[in-house]
């Protein structure tokens, strides 16, 4: 059992825990996750390990209540315990100085770009990052992210934090501008992600993504979260997270992410949650 050591609410259905879990903590690299369960009739589900204290033996997870067992998962508090805890799992991000990288995080993507982020600086890289939320509400990790980084773009869809606009925007005005940029690293929904791969494209701008497709077993037995990479069939969870995005088959990754959406509602409607069912 994995206990649950401190609990936040860092936004409206955005949870942080730190979860107690020493073999875990002792291993774990930036980029890398987790599969949890929160009981035997749970369903497995992978989370991003947002930070990690050796000394401790905690890890954080930073997840959004968006389905049936996120939900679940935000009713538990400090002194509960998760079931099990598989990881550390998928290949962790590649760190060395690159230069300027620049790491953007949109949504819940803010936490796993976090301790990547922390790592680039750490490696003596200049670090910019750009995040952003659909309103100032719902935008994590400001502070974390400030710390980490030499310049701090947000953005907000509406403006009520940051400029208004995408987190495309900040990144197609440094390009413009004619600034080096060495790398990119984005997390966040796919949509996003196919923007960024899209503006750093025409100019050659080494970019990665962490895909985040349906997982089940994650350790590349099941087949459940294949990607197409370059046209070629890929595992995230044991040859990713982490993909170049100027390979990713952004579109087949879409339409796999929605293959059990019926299911998901019907979870939803025979829980009593948010029911969209439209009975
Ligand atoms: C490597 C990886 C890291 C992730 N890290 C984070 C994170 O740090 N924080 C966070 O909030 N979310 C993260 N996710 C997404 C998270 O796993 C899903 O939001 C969660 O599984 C939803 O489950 P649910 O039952 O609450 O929702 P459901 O109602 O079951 O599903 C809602 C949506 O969540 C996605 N989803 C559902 N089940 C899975 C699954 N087993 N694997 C992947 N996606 C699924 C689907 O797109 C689905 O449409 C990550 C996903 C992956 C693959
Ligand atoms: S989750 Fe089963 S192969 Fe990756």
């Amino acid at each position: 059992m994995y206990t649950i050591v401190k609990k936040e609410e860092l936004s409206p259905g955005v949870k942080l825990f730190v979860v107690k879990a020493e073999l875990i903590a002792r291993k774990c690299q930036p980029g890398q996750f987790v599969i949890l369960r929160i009981d035997e009739n749970g369903e497995r589900i992978p989370l991003t390990i947002a930070d990690f204290d050796r000394d401790a033996g905690t890890i954080t997870l930073i997840f959004q209540e968006v389905g049936n067992t996120t939900r679940q998962l935000g009713t538990l508090n400090e002194g509960d315990a998760l079931l099990d805890l598989a990881g550390p799992l998928g290949k962790a991000t590649h760190i060395e100085k690159f230069g300027t990288v620049v790491c953007v995080g949109g949504g819940i993507g803010v936490a796993p770009v976090y301790p990547i982020a922390r790592a680039y600086k750490q490696a003596g890289n200049k670090v910019v990052s750009i995040i952003g939320a659909r309103n100032a509400d719902l935008l994590i990790m400001e502070k974390e992210m400030a710390a980490v980084s030499d310049i701090l773009h947000i953005t907000t869809d509406d403006g009520s934090k940051g400029r208004k606009g995408f987190v495309i925007h900040p990144l197609q005005e440094m390009i413009d501008a004619g600034e080096k940029i060495d790398l990119v690293m984005a997390i966040g929904p796919v949509i996003m992600m196919r923007s960024v791969a899209d503006v750093t494209r025409p100019h050659g701008i080494p970019t990665l993504v962490s895909l985040n497709p349906i997982m089940v077993d994650g350790t590349g037995m099941c087949g459940g979260c294949r990607v197409n990479i370059g046209g070629k069939n890929k595992f995230a969870c044991v040859d990713g997270p982490e993909f170049d995005a100027h390979q990713v088959d952004f579109n087949g990754l879409m339409v796999r992410q929605r293959m059990y959406q019926d299911y998901e509602k019907m979870a939803r409607c025979s829980e009593g949650g948010n029911c969209q069912c439209n009975k």
